[in-house]
């Protein structure tokens, strides 16, 4: 767990877009405005017709099964790659290409393994040709990750979980507004996993950031998220939308609390995952 947000108050908060103070949270507001997406490979739709916002400082997780579109929503939450039909909306502009105010984070956590921790976790601001800012931003980033002793090691050296800490340590360093996360600690041990969901989780909140998620793993929407859409497949829409009401503390794990909304969220996959046509044979 990071002991030290206390002494993180210096991490510079971004500014609104609107220019006006918008009081603790200084995450972006996401809007989806009817989003539907084809590949031309592939007939019919990936995803369909969905609507959704998340508000700011809002912890999101997209939960459903493999193939059923997270990704492709994720990439254009992103604006990596823009759909066939809709949009995405963030802070009142639609997103037509990638912006520093939003960054993803993936299984992988892509470092360059001849740098050192510093240097990777700099990276984001050297491409952005905001260098001044490392020799500030990057001390205090790797505190908030709780790297700092690892600074001048080599990645190669670290193990999964630290690399993947490195990363995030990468992507807060620019200051964005939302984080979008696609299954990052799914290669992490069952350990590992436990802490980077709790410590992302504190972080997003002690910045305000806005979060969106994706999961196939329903223990990790419920320690992560404060509301879940449920997807179903072929093609992609939001078959329940359902808030996680816990608190910090219960979010641990081992409580009955914890083990009732566990027992809810999976119920809703389940019936979800049944109604999947693909999932039943034909007569
Ligand atoms: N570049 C592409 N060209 C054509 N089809 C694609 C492309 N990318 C993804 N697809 C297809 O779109 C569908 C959704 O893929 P996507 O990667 O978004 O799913 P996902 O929910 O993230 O799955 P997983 O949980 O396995 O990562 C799949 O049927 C996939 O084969
Ligand atoms: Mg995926």
């Amino acid at each position: 767990m990071f002991a030290r947000f206390a002494n993180t108050t210096a991490f510079p908060q971004p500014a609104a877009q609107d220019g006006a103070a918008r009081g603790r949270a200084t995450g972006a507001h996401l809007a989806v405005m009817g989003l539907s997406h084809a590949y031309k490979k592939i007939d019919g739709l990936v995803l369909d017709s969905l609507d959704f916002e998340v508000q700011p400082g809002e912890v999101l997780a997209l939960l459903g099964r493999s193939g059923c579109g997270k990704s492709t929503l994720l990439h254009m939450l992103s604006g990596l790659s823009l759909p066939s039909a809709g949009e995405v909306v963030i802070n009142g502009n639609t997103v037509r290409g990638p912006s520093q105010a939003w960054v993803m984070m993936f299984q992988a956590p892509s470092l360059y393994p001849w740098m050192s921790v510093a240097q990777n976790a700099a990276l984001g601001l050297r491409f952005a040709r905001r260098s001044s800012e490392i020799a500030t931003r990057v001390p205090e980033v790797l505190e908030l990750v709780d790297l700092s002793p690892y600074a001048d090691r080599n990645v190669q050296d670290l193990s999964g979980g630290q690399q993947q800490r490195v990363a995030l340590a990468r992507s807060l360093a620019t200051a964005p507004e939302m984080l979008l996360l696609d299954e990052p600690f799914s290669a992490l041990d069952a350990f590992t996993r436990r802490s980077l969901q709790r410590d992302v989780r504190a972080i997003a909140r002690r910045l305000g950031l806005t979060m969106v998620l994706v999961t196939h793993d329903v223990s990790e929407a419920v320690r992560m998220a404060d509301r879940v859409l449920v997807l179903d497949a072929n093609p992609g829409r939001i078959a329940e939308d359902t808030a996680i009401a816990l608190t910090e503390e219960q979010r641990e794990g081992g409580c009955e609390r914890f083990n009732a909304e566990h027992i809810r969220l999976m119920e809703i996959y389940t019936e979800v995952a049944h109604g999947d046509p693909s999932d039943q044979t034909d007569d």
